[in-house]
């Protein structure tokens, strides 16, 4: 996969809102930061950071555990799993311009002896083989079209008894040609598998103890109340950011807010683990 084709989907751009968000709040931007600091502006999930100590509490991460994210981001959870378990993670993020400011942040909260971030593609086999306890991943696999090389190459990173912990889009309708041409175009939506044949990937990849939760309507509510609440405040935010992008990161919410309001996106949670 091309990194610059993902950039149909406007969220990864602006990435100096971050730096911007900082300084609005009184933090110099190139200093020394925090985690918490941070979390409210470098987490591309639903549910912030609640969303990452649920993990940790699921899969037992502790100052002992190797962990490997797929498709990192800015990094934020990769730092907030590190930071609050003392754990190592390796953050393998696809786009080099969104590696770049993760490296950066991670320097900035002194986080880089913990967490070691990696530029490339999930497919090509960036990962170690054999070496992590667990694989966790949040809004990210969608993007991969070809999910049998992709469980495939995260079963292979894993040790034995290695688990993995997946929030992702899924599908639980069919789409009108409209609203498959929003979800490739807008969100570069490659696959979106029914939540029982997200659980059959899984289990054709070795995977064993495979849950499955569905998450659509808790979704669906998530992110209608962010689109309201970033009109809300459109004006704050086109002042602090400029128009564009504020228009771009406005259109970005719409398109996942009417996609989930046609009942036909859909959000899981998959937690399984090698024999
Ligand atoms: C919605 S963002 C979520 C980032 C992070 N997980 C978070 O929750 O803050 C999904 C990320 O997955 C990355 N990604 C997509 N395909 C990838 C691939 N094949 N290999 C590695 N990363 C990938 C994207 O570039 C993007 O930064």
């Amino acid at each position: 996969m091309a990194a610059s084709d993902i950039k149909s989907m406007r969220l990864y751009a602006h990435l100096e809102r971050i730096a911007r968000e900082l300084a609005a709040a009184g933090i110099d931007p190139d200093g020394a930061l925090t985690v918490d600091q941070l979390s409210p502006f470098d987490n591309l999930h639903y549910h912030g950071t609640d969303a990452m100590d649920r993990a940790i509490q699921e899969l037992g991460i502790d100052a002992g555990s190797n962990i490997a994210e797929v498709g990192s981001g800015v990094g934020g959870p990769a730092r907030y799993i590190a930071e609050r378990t003392g754990c190592r993670v390796t953050a393998l993020e696809l786009q080099p311009d969104l590696d770049a400011v993760a490296q950066k942040l991670t320097r900035q909260c002194g986080l880089a002896d913990r967490v070691t971030h990696r530029c490339g593609d999930v497919l090509d086999g960036p990962l170690e083989a054999g070496a992590f306890d667990a694989v966790v991943s949040w809004l990210a696999l969608y993007h991969i079209a070809d999910h049998a090389a992709l469980f495939a190459r995260i079963a292979e990173a894993l040790k034995p008894s290695g688990h993995l912990y997946v929030e992702d889009i899924s599908s639980r309708g069919d789409f009108t040609a409209e609203e498959a041409a929003l979800l490739r175009d807008k969100l570069y939506g490659q696959s979106t598998p029914r939540l029982e044949v997200y659980g059959e990937q899984l289990a054709d990849a070795g995977f064993t103890d495979i849950r499955l939760d569905d998450l659509s309507d808790d979704w669906a509510q998530f992110t209608h109340q962010r689109v309201l609440a970033y009109r809300a405040n459109r004006d704050r935010h086109a002042a602090l950011h400029g128009e564009e992008t504020a228009s771009d990161i406005e259109a970005f919410y719409d398109t996942v807010d009417r996609l989930f309001q046609s009942g036909k996106l859909g959000g899981l949670r998959a937690v399984a683990r090698l024999p």
